[in-house]
């Protein structure tokens, strides 16, 4: 895999006290051939794992290894290493140090960088299964995302403690697509001019004028492939439901609550895009909506039937309504995942379908990592490991580009 140059750019690397500290010397000798200037700073921990020589060496400078390092006279290295730089890279961040930027706690070099850093900041998660999948872990790590803090999910694999799982830091190769993509922005623009209507979000049914029926559903799927898609050149136009994420920067964005509201959203943009994509969570039921809010129960234990209708399924008459579009759905299942996946890519008469397995440690809902397939039409089946959404967003466009979008 080749990088494209990241000459002029700043990055400091931040390492902290993972085994996989040796693997930060592989990133900062990369990084270092892509021509970046590396400034390395390390927690003590780390120091117990890899020498600053070997930063020294590879990067030609000294890497800070205290809060009190001078560069210059009166300038306190970790302000003047960051103010100027374009990228804060965490690699290994291990739990400590996550949780430490999430509380806003700043008691050595790294965790001081990261609260003084104005540029973005990239974490790249090394720890054992256990400390990933800790409650507390991962609020913190929902917490960072949901301030735009930066991720490269760890993979699956043998941990140092000799237990087999998710936890492992990604290849060096991933950390540096992540790079490239935060300091260059998008490879290529091989989506130019491409319209393409994505659906995100909840839907919100009215039970009564103050209540409704609705899911767990973020946005951050549709969100992050309208961001990517965007990026890449395309002419997004942005159809979702109620969520507090904000939307990202697109061509047309469009806000609607229910699913009939939605329905009429996509009707409207259908006829002018090339690729639908629905990533939105639309309820299937709608209740019959009262006019008056209902009273609460008159006698303890009295039980309240709510009368539901089907909500019209938007991808699927769009299946039934397509002409030249390519139709890309999304399925959430918690068994059966295939079969059940390849159900609906046919019976909804789309192209492909992204297969979201809803099983322990993964995020379907929220910014959190997920772990998807891609099926299409045609028989394929292509697994992705566990990884962020941005990255999902990113194989994606990739796939429905190479797929399906090649001629004309
Ligand atoms: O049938 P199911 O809800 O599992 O299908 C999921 C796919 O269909 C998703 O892509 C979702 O956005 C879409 N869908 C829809 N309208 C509905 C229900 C689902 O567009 N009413």
């Amino acid at each position: 895999m080749s990088f494209r140059s990241l000459e002029g750019k700043r990055v400091v690397l931040g390492v902290t006290g993972s085994i996989a500290a040796y693997k930060a010397a592989e990133l900062a000798s990369s990084l270092a051939a892509l021509k970046a200037d590396v400034h390395v700073a390390m927690t003590p921990s780390a120091v117990h794992f890899v020498g600053p020589a070997t930063f020294r060496a590879l990067t030609g400078h000294t890497p800070m290894t205290g809060v009190f390092d001078e560069i210059e006279e009166r300038t306190v290295a970790h302000v003047a290493v960051v103010e100027n730089a374009d990228l804060l890279v965490i690699a290994p961040a291990t739990g400590n140090i996550i949780g430490k930027i999430a509380n806003g706690i700043a008691d050595e070099i790294v965790s001081t960088l990261a609260m003084a850093a104005p540029c973005p900041v990239l974490l790249v998660p090394a720890m054992n299964t256990h400390m990933w999948t800790n409650p507390i872990v991962i609020a913190n790590v929902d917490r960072l995302r949901n301030m735009g803090y930066h991720f490269v999910d760890p993979v699956e694999g043998r941990l140092a403690c000799g237990y087999e799982g998710v936890g492992k830091m990604a290849p060096v190769e991933r950390i540096l697509e992540a790079v490239e993509r935060l300091l260059l922005g998008a490879a290529q623009h091989d989506w130019e001019d491409v319209p393409v209507l994505i659906t995100a979000g909840p839907t919100r049914e009215p039970i009564d004028p103050v209540r409704y029926l609705s899911n767990y559903s973020t946005g951050s799927m549709g969100f992050a492939i309208a961001a990517a898609a965007q990026e890449r050149g395309a002419e997004v136009t942005l159809v979702t439901g109620p969520t507090e994420m904000q939307p990202p920067d697109v061509a047309r964005l469009v806000r609607v609550q229910t699913a009939s509201e939605m329905l009429e959203a996509v009707r409207n943009h259908f006829g002018s895009c090339r690729v639908l994509i629905s990533a939105a969570a639309v309820s299937d039921f709608s209740p019959v909506k009262s006019p008056r809010k209902l009273k609460k129960p008159q006698q303890e234990g009295e039980r309240r039937t709510l009368e539901l209708h089907q909500t019209p399924d938007i991808l699927a008459e769009m299946g039934r309504q397509k002409q030249n579009q390519i139709l890309v759905g999304f399925a959430l299942e918690t068994e059966d995942l295939v079969a059940n996946a390849r159900q609906k890519l046919e019976g909804k008469n789309l192209d492909m379908i992204v297969a979201n397995s809803a099983g322990e440690g993964e995020q379907p809902f929220g910014p959190g990592p997920s772990k998807v397939r891609f099926l299409t039409r045609g028989g394929e089946d292509h697994p992705l490991p566990l990884m962020s959404k941005q990255e999902i967003a990113e194989h994606l466009l990739t796939f429905i580009r190479e797929r399906f979008l090649q001629r004309g």
